[in-house]
């Protein structure tokens, strides 16, 4: 009895990891398939030890590329090895490329695919991360929704594949954020925490010029984990950083939720770390059009500056009514709901 998980990015492994472990506790063999979509140790190996993700069974090692290119040879591939193992189900994570093409090779050979993180919409469809989403919602046969908003996403597109599970993220966050350790590096002590990583961002150097000018508006010194793909970007447009910026590598997960438990708030462009911070009550701007965590919003925890940019700078240390409300992203127990979705879907009740 055979479930392959699809992944192949950095969120994709912190959220892997514990369905993982429950999985194998209730005798479900796993089958890791890696796209290798990331492929730098930070983004990649040194966050499997960290949150002890076994190593994945095979990685197919595709890198990166355009987006068709990328997809593509994902595709090609994912379909040979899913034709050979014929899984009773697939399990994708979020909206990448790799849950894109995990997804839908997974589909057209009539495999089920459970989807976790479904329904998350922001109603952008120039981010490839929603036109992706899209299409996984709705052609998996389940989609695990973190939040309820999420569910209701999907009943408004005429979608009946949903149900709540609570977020994944949030059992990880609970158990990890203990157990969370300062990166080495010699950092100030009051500092914004900063993460951008998104082509929407950093591919388009007008908009990325604009948004360092605002961080180096900034009094206060900020931190800045920096992905790959912004520092490539950076060195193109051969811009040279505001001296309040101090860059470091992309971190483990252990160190990111040590940085955003000790800074005074968040400028970011990631998913992810907009509900870490809203769980930990940290004021976060969001350096896109909208936030597909709309619970967030509310009493100012988070703010979508879209294209006011000025907004970075002038709101950044504003101070949020009200207590952020953890509940909206369920009780901590999505893993053990997810995989029981998972035994229904394959057919087998064991416990
Ligand atoms: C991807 C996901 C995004 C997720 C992010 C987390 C898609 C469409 N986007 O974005 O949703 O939030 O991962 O990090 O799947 N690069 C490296 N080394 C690596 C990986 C990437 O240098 O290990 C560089 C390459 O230049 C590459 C670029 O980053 O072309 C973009 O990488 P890609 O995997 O396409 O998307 P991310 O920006 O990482």
């Amino acid at each position: 009895m055979e479930v392959v998980t699809v992944l192949g990015t950095r969120p994709e492994f912190t959220k892997a990891f514990l369905v993982s472990k429950n999985l194998e506790e209730r005798g479900i063999t796993e089958y890791l398939i890696h796209t290798g979509q990331h492929y730098d140790k930070r983004l990649n190996s040194d966050i499997f030890s960290d949150v002890d993700l076994r190593e994945p069974d095979i990685n197919l090692k595709i890198g990166s590329g355009t987006h068709a290119e990328q997809t593509g040879k994902m595709l090609i591939k994912l379909g040979q090895v899913l034709g050979e193992r014929k899984p009773k189900a697939v399990i994708a994570y979020g909206d990448t490329n790799s849950t894109l093409s995990g997804t839908l090779a997974a589909t057209k050979l009539g495999i089920p695919v459970i989807h976790i993180e479904g329904g998350e919409r922001n109603y952008d469809m120039r981010l490839p991360e929603e036109i992706n989403r899209i299409i996984c919602d709705h052609i998996s046969r389940v989609n695990c929704c973190a939040t309820k908003n999420a569910l209701k996403n999907l009943k408004q597109e005429g979608l009946k594949n949903g149900i709540w599970t609570g977020d994944i993220m949030l059992d990880t966050f609970l158990l990890y954020i203990d157990k969370s350790k300062s990166p080495k590096q010699k950092l100030p002590e009051s500092y914004i925490l900063v993460t951008m990583h998104r082509e929407e961002n950093v591919d388009n150097d007008i908009r990325l010029k604009r948004i360092l000018s605002e961080m180096g508006k900034m009094s206060i010194p900020i931190v800045w984990p920096m992905h790959p793909r912004a520092a490539k970007a950076i060195k193109l447009i051969k811009e040279i950083l505001p001296s309040n910026i101090f860059i470091i590598p992309p971190v483990t997960y252990s160190e990111m939720l040590w940085l955003e438990k000790n800074c005074v708030a968040v400028i970011t462009d990631s998913g992810g770390v907009q509900k870490e911070v809203y769980w930990l009550g940290k004021p976060c701007t969001t350096i896109l059009s909208q936030t597909h965590w709309p619970q967030t919003l509310i009493g100012g925890w988070n703010v979508a500056v879209g294209d006011n940019l000025s907004a970075i700078s002038k709101n950044v240390l504003r101070k949020p009514i009200g207590e952020p409300k953890a509940e909206c992203f369920g009780d901590g127990n999505a893993v053990k709901k997810i995989c029981d979705v998972v035994e229904e879907t394959i057919g087998d009740k064991r416990k």
